[in-house]
């Protein structure tokens, strides 16, 4: 298993998801996905306060199974101040002390960033490890560099939204010493869509789509085990998230996980360019 994985939990709390037809996952299986990550090494998190009930969920398995102990890592709600909202979190979460919070959006983080000095003093290495920022395109990875306070950067990386459109921005930051997490390895589940289905406002997105699933079979590789390698081969990439409806699909993403790729297929990948970014950010779907 990649030490990599992040198991993203919005499905938790949520009906999330382009290609969902199951709706919200349950409590239990919640619980039962919670379970089987642990046990085999993922180990950490992500949530949200705005993810419905995902940290209820997340802090009512903790408090059965004592010994699990994850790293969290949750966003700031954006209708209560900095200190509020973790202190809600850790309530929620049943947890004195988490990995990471971040801003839910770069909006988000430049409209309270004159909260943070406070929010470091009385909150940090306390009950929280590292502040971070959630964002989705590379003009706000590039404002994120100047500011010291920020350790951790969430962003969407995927097959499409790739190498040659983020690598220069990430280094960037990289070099500042920001830690990278990458969200969106399957771009919501698109990437597992039957073509018909694909909804008519994506449909650009259709053939570059199928230009992948032709690199696939050609190397006989499945489109999953091809977009989470595609993120977690990269090496300045410190976590890749991955959300999950099913403790069936975690365990299929986990062995994904164990069996890389040769570089030379994701030069090929790499090829593949999208021209209208909007396709790309789920935000304006
Ligand atoms: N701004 C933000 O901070 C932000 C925004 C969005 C998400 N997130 C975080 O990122 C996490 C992941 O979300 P994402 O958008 O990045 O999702 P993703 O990982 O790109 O896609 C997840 C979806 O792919 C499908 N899937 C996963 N494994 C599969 C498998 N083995 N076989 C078939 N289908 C599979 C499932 O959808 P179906 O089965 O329904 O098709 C699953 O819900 C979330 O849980 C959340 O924690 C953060």
């Amino acid at each position: 298993m990649s030490n990599k994985l992040i198991l993203g939990t919005v499905q938790f709390g949520l009906a999330y998801g382009v290609n969902n037809s199951a709706g919200q996952v349950t409590t239990e299986q919640s619980s039962a996905i919670l379970e089987h990550a642990y046990n085999n090494g993922v180990t950490s998190l992500d949530t949200a306060s705005s993810y419905g009930d995902s940290e209820l969920v997340i802090g009512n398995y903790i408090d059965k199974n004592p010994g699990k102990n994850f790293n969290i890592i949750t966003k700031f709600s954006n209708r209560i101040d900095c200190g509020l909202s973790l202190e809600t979190s850790l309530q929620r979460l049943r947890s004195h002390k988490i990995s990471s919070i971040l801003f839910h959006s770069f909006l988000h983080y430049a409209e309270n960033k004159h909260e943070l000095d406070y929010f470091i003093r009385k909150y940090k290495d306390v009950n929280v490890e590292t502040i971070g920022v959630s964002v989705y395109t590379n003009e706000e990875l590039a404002q994120l560099g100047q500011d010291d306070r920020i350790n951790v950067v969430q962003l969407p990386f995927n097959i499409l939204d790739n190498h040659a459109l983020r690598s220069e921005a990430v280094l960037e930051l990289k070099s500042r010493g920001k830690t990278i997490h990458t969200r969106s390895a399957f771009l919501q589940g698109l990437f597992f869509m039957d073509a018909e289905k694909i909804p008519e406002k994506l449909s650009p997105l259709k053939e570059p789509i199928n230009l992948v699933k032709q690199v696939c079979n050609e190397h006989r590789l499945n489109i999953g085990h091809l977009a989470l390698q595609y993120v977690l081969q990269k090496s300045y990439i410190d976590g890749v998230l991955i959300g999950v409806d099913s403790v069936t699909q975690l365990k299929q993403n986990i062995e994904w996980s164990e069996v890389t790729i040769p570089q030379e297929v994701f030069r090929i990948i790499d090829t593949i360019l999208i021209e209208d970014l909007n396709l790309l950010n789920p935000s304006t779907w």
